[in-house]
């Protein structure tokens, strides 16, 4: 089976890590993949918002989609006033380098049972 290719090191703040998207990775997806928490309650249907990122260094990151825009202006600006520094991580895909701030964002801790 072949490797997956990374095309893209995003940088979580302040937790200090970087998580490899590929090419049909969310932000939240690789960090899930790799066994960190991320907050949602929609789990990933741009619902919730709950996944939302400020983002520091956006120069890799891919343009928002119809269903990002949808997303948080249902939610986070429903008044009409848009933060285009907030981003879905559920939506969220890079084809370059990037560097975002997410509180909430953990390692899931294993049991030593498994
Ligand atoms: S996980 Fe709910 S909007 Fe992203």
């Amino acid at each position: 089976m072949a490797e997956r290719a990374p095309t893209a090191r995003v940088l979580v703040e302040p937790l200090g890590v970087v998580f490899e998207l590929g090419q049909n990775d969310t932000l939240m997806s690789a960090a899930q993949r790799a066994g960190y928490y991320w907050p949602t309650i929609c789990q990933g249907n741009a619902q919730c918002n709950r996944c939302v990122v400020r983002v520091i260094d956006g120069r890799g990151l891919m343009p928002y989609t119809p269903t990002e825009l949808a997303g948080l202006r249902s939610v986070r600006w429903r008044d009409g006033a848009e933060d285009h520094s907030e981003r879905l991580a559920c939506q969220l895909r890079a084809a370059g380098d990037a560097t975002v701030h997410k509180r909430g964002v953990r390692a899931i801790e294993r049991s030593s049972a498994e």
